[in-house]
């Protein structure tokens, strides 16, 4: 096991009715709360009206419109709202694209920097301070509820990165499970598939005889697995829909991935597919990770054989390319989309797209950096 540092200091406060039960407590009696949400769910749903009962007039001000992959440009003036209100706490009320930004506009509220986007840029080593926010999850799938990254796109020129800073840990989120009732086939879907591909990447690469963080990865890739197809079938079904939100939170916590080598490449492929062709985050990753691993099926031997073993119960001296196959069936089988053809994605828009991979990560990507140059086409074309 490699060496670690762990630190994650979100309280998180979970179950139904804990936005009426808890929010008030949460927040101090003297802040001046400004409340950042996204394009009308929220609203839509009545999480808005009980977060205005539950804070009353602390709330100072209030910004609604930060779109799903939040722009730059977005959250540049909500941070000048939030500076103008001299709100002293942010209420991000959202999935991962509201929580993400509310990472950005608290630290751009203290640094207002000429440029914001460098926070991206400098992948977040320029925050040096940041405003406090909690954050009341409507949407479960990225973990950015419990955690300091974030993801934010520049849509003038196409690009979507991410950055980090401990200074951009939430101090709470709360996650009630009811508000996800609401969301639509797609996103349940994506909020199965995004943690299930959080977890591989800090589980399928090479052994290094982390063996806590082995077994947690598989038991929640276990629960994925068996929750999943009852909560597809039916949509009420709050007992499942539970195990799958704290699963999506555990995913990216940080707890698996301590001491343990990563591969991210999935992430960083489907974010150029997001930017280019507007995919959802999670429907880019169904797409890229089973011709990712097809790929790395050697250089990921060791752990694909134990993931087809333990995982899937598959019997044989060599289970790696059946256990893909499940991962990919198993995507299929919740309704996602395995295959870029799907959304009109063309051969020539593959062969440009590796082009500018190869050049945007000329040093390579994964857990050994072999992922370069034509790499980046072949993988593409598996996904085709
Ligand atoms: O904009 P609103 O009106 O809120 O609607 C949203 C949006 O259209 C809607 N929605 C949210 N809660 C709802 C609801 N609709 C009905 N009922 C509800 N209860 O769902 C749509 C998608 O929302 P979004 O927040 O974009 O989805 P998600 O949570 O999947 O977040 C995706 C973003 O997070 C980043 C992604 O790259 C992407 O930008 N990620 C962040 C990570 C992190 N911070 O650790 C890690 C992830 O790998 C990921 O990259
Ligand atoms: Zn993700």
């Amino acid at each position: 096991m490699f060496p670690f540092e762990y630190f994650n200091p979100v309280k998180v406060v979970f179950g139904e009715q804990q936005i009426e039960k808890s929010l008030s407590h949460l927040v101090l009696p003297n802040e001046k709360v400004f409340v950042c949400s996204g394009q009308g769910s929220a609203e839509r749903i009545g999480v808005l009206s009980k977060v205005r009962a539950a804070l009353g007039s602390r709330i100072v001000g209030e910004f609604a419109g930060i779109e799903p992959n939040p722009d730059i440009e977005t959250l540049a003036e909500a941070s000048k709202q939030v500076r103008a209100a001299d709100a002293t706490f942010i209420l991000a009320v959202g999935g991962g694209s509201v929580i993400d930004g509310v990472k950005l506009i608290a630290a751009q509220a203290k640094l207002n920097l000429s440029d914001p986007w460098q926070i991206v840029t400098s992948r977040g080593r320029k925050i040096t301070d940041a405003l406090p926010y909690g954050a009341v999850l409507t949407l479960s799938a990225t973990g950015s509820e419990m955690n300091s990254g974030s993801v934010v796109s520049r849509k003038a020129s196409g690009e979507k990165k991410s950055f980090q800073s401990p200074l951009v840990f939430p101090r709470f989120s709360i996650i009630d499970p009811s508000v996800m009732l609401s969301l639509p086939l797609r996103q349940v879907i994506n909020g199965i598939v995004d943690p299930y591909v959080h977890v591989i990447e800090q589980y399928l690469t090479f052994p290094v005889q982390a063996k806590l963080q082995e077994r947690q990865a598989e038991a929640i890739l276990s629960v994925l697995l068996e929750e999943s197809p009852k909560v597809i079938a039916d949509l009420t079904n709050l007992e499942s829909r539970k195990n799958l939100i704290w699963a999506a939170t555990s995913a990216l916590n940080g707890a698996i991935g301590v001491g343990v080598p990563q591969d991210w490449s999935t992430h960083l492929i489907g974010h150029e597919l997001t930017a280019r062709w507007g995919l959802d985050h999670a429907q880019s990753l169904a797409v890229v990770l089973p011709s990712l691993l097809r790929f790395a099926v050697d250089s990921k031997g060791h752990m694909l054989q134990q993931y087809g073993e333990r995982v899937f119960h598959l019997k044989g001296s060599d289970v790696r390319l059946e256990a893909i196959q499940k991962t990919e069936d198993f995507f299929v089988a919740v309704g996602a989309q395995t295959k870029l053809a799907s959304y009109g994605v063309s051969s020539a828009d593959c062969e440009s797209l590796a082009s500018d991979l190869a050049r945007l990560y000329p040093h390579g990507i994964g857990e050994k950096s072999e992922i370069k140059g034509q790499d980046f086409l072949t993988i593409l074309k598996g996904c085709k």
